[in-house]
């Protein structure tokens, strides 16, 4: 491995699996490490990056967005990230940690939409052949993924059936991923343990597999 290079991370999973709680977590028990972390996110991340999250995700925008505009906005948003902050943050030796990449595009876009040709023709376009080191995939069932989005969101009752069909499949994208062809950079952490456990396992993980791949890259000796 060359020791110049840092490590891209992204953290996945469907909404209401804990992604985001244990993001801030990982990140600064990698400080605490010795390791130098970039936090970033998507879409978004970078101040172009940021105004496509706007036009995907806002609700201003009063016209139905095709499915394909959409992978491509998506696209977009990492392509812009990858160049202005991945790629000189691995050069500086960083761990760059992204809340959601590309399998967010696959379980939503190419899945659950149904684009998954159009998906993955356009990811190959904004980044082919670039994979994050290390995927930490928060794994809970799709009952408790909805529970922790019903408790979250006040107006989630007035979603109707398409929405719900449309966050399980969003779920079993996720879940053909993991149990495809990606063992080698899926961490798979079961979320649904409770929080304390979850962080305690993150240390392990931190202090065993991933010091042993990335530990070069710890600025100072813990
Ligand atoms: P966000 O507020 O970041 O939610 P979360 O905290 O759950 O990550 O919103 C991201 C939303 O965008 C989420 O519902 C998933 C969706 N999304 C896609 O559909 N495709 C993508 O490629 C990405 C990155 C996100």
């Amino acid at each position: 491995m060359d020791s110049k290079r840092g490590a891209f991370v992204s953290l996945e999973g469907p909404d209401g699996s804990g992604k985001t709680t244990h993001m801030g977590f990982l990140c600064e028990a990698l400080r605490e490490r010795g390791y130098r972390v970039i936090e970033t996110r998507q879409p978004g991340g970078s101040p172009t990056a940021e105004v496509i999250r706007k036009a995907v995700l806002g609700t201003e925008l009063n016209e139905p967005m095709d499915a394909v505009t959409e992978a491509m906005l998506y696209a977009a948003s990492r392509r812009q990230v990858l160049k202005s902050v991945i790629e000189p943050g691995l050069a500086a030796g960083a761990v760059i940690v992204s809340d959601r990449w590309a399998d967010s595009s696959f379980a939503y876009q190419g899945w659950a939409r149904g684009i998954m040709k159009e998906f993955v023709a356009i990811r190959d376009v904004a980044h082919k052949d670039f994979w994050p080191d290390v995927t930490v995939f928060f794994d809970v069932t799709l009952e408790e993924s909805l529970a922790r989005m019903a408790g979250r969101v006040k107006d989630y009752n007035r979603l109707n059936n398409e929405a719900l069909a449309f966050r399980k499949r969003c779920f079993e994208g996720y879940q053909s991923l993991i149990s495809g062809d990606v063992s080698e950079r899926m961490v798979i952490v079961d979320s649904m343990r409770t929080i304390a456990e979850i962080q305690q396992s993150i240390h392990k993980y931190l202090d065993g597999e991933f010091a042993e791949k990335f530990g070069h890259l710890r600025t100072y000796p813990r």
